[in-house]
């Protein structure tokens, strides 16, 4: 028994039973919000009893879930989540901020924030006896996918642009999926996986398309509320989260989170919520900028392969994030990028590009005094460095080779 009642459309609101539609509102294609049983929830709970929990992963948020316990003991699925907050004293000496935190899904067991989708995905795949689970993905969402469904022994099949980056495909065959890449982009690959999963009767992950993925994603702002906003009084001046944006879906994901916690009377202070694009692939921020909800794709170029999308899935839910939370969205250029990376390597945090993304925005809230030291910051950093090692040597110099004496060290070494 979950809490699980229903969907509502986020663009039309329409109501829907967990048995009516599976994937997006048939009236107009708008992405579906889960509806829980909010006053069940806080008749049987309080907050003690999720936060006395002692299973330290996303899962400890199971009443807060729409799927039942997928068991899965012992296997990586069961770690998914409750990943570290650093404080990253450097940072904030360098930037004057009184209160920083980071929080690494770079330690999922896929290495991305992506597992988090992907493991209430399977649990739901399991719960409805799904034989097959298909994604299409930039890489870490199929990656998640690929892993998490491994660990129970689900068939995965997944779709990927070929320009994905190589260590992104290794993690895909390793994990034992189906893998195909496909002569086009991200969103090339969407669509075809919509139209294969229609075809062959797969259960679709497709980010933001499947209500389930903003179910998984809100998990890290459950995670937020223990790890640092319970410590907050109402009087106290919000939190201030950077994310990174590509379909929108972990950004509305968020804040579907902090949503729930709204409802249950759990949270004091809604945080603001700071959306981060590539300057090459903004529609989302192109949207806010436009005061519209009105997404009108691009045609998206950026290092940052994860958040490279010409029409993001979700991306009214994710304007609504900033809007609704009094937060921004801001664009980066791929240089200023690279250069989060090497910042970010310099205190001991290996980001991929899209996670480095989120950091680099802070850095120009911070230049343009949007954000003061006196703020609360958090920045979420979305991926492992080691899922993209050709984007990481851009924000590097190349080691030096040189003959193993010591003439040709203290020659280098200008000793
Ligand atoms: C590392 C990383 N960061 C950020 C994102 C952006 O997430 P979303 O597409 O839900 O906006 C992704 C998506 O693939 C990602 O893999």
């Amino acid at each position: 028994m979950t809490n699980f009642v229903g969907y509502h459309c986020s663009l039309c609101g329409k109501e829907y039973t967990p048995d009516q539609v599976t994937y997006t509102c048939p009236l107009d294609g708008g992405n579906l919000d889960v509806v829980l049983d909010y006053e069940h929830i806080n008749q049987h709970y309080e907050i003690g009893d999720i936060t006395s929990r002692t299973d330290y992963s996303l899962w400890r948020y199971l009443p807060l879930l729409p799927v039942e316990d997928p068991g899965g003991e012992g296997t990586t699925l069961r770690y998914a989540g409750w990943t570290p907050l650093y404080t990253l004293p450097l940072v904030q000496k360098k930037y004057g901020l009184k209160s920083f935190w980071m929080k690494d899904e770079g330690k999922n067991p896929t290495a991305s924030f992506k597992d988090r989708a992907s493991a209430v995905l399977v649990a739901r795949a399991l719960q409805i006896g799904a034989e097959v689970v298909v994604t299409a993905s930039t890489g870490n969402a199929g990656a998640a996918l690929a892993g998490m469904a491994a660990a129970v022994g689900q068939k995965a099949v997944i779709f990927a642009p070929k320009s994905a980056p190589p260590a992104k495909v290794a993690q895909l065959l390793i994990y034992g999926a189906q893998v195909i890449l496909v002569d086009g982009s991200y969103d090339d690959a969407f669509d075809l996986t919509i139209q294969a999963a229609n075809e062959f009767g797969w259960y679709c992950r497709n980010t933001g398309y499947n209500p389930f993925t903003a179910e998984g994603k809100k998990t890290a702002a459950l995670e937020i509320w223990e790890q640092v906003l319970l410590g907050l009084e109402p009087d106290d001046a919000p939190l201030n989260i950077f994310v990174s944006v590509g379909d929108g879906n972990i950004i509305s994901g968020v804040h579907k989170g902090f949503k729930d916690l709204q409802k249950l009377g759990w949270l004091k202070v809604m945080p603001r919520l700071f959306g981060i694009q590539s300057e090459g692939s903004a529609a989302v921020a192109n949207a806010f900028r436009d005061k519209t909800e009105t997404i009108t794709p691009v045609s998206a170029t950026t290092i940052a392969d994860s958040i490279s999308v010409d029409l993001p899935r979700d991306g009214v839910r994710a304007v609504r994030a900033a809007t609704q939370t009094n937060g921004a969205y801001l664009t980066v250029k791929d240089d200023e990028i690279i250069a989060a990376i090497g910042e970010l390597g310099k205190v001991g945090v290996f980001t991929e590009p899209a996670g480095a993304t989120a950091y680099a925005g802070l850095k120009k809230a911070i230049e343009t005094s949007v954000i003061t030291g006196e703020d609360r910051v958090l920045v979420l950093n979305t991926g492992n460095g080691l899922k993209d090692v050709r984007a990481a040597m851009m924000a590097v110099k190349e080691a030096p080779v040189i003959a193993p004496n010591m003439d040709a060290l203290k020659k280098h070494l200008g000793a």
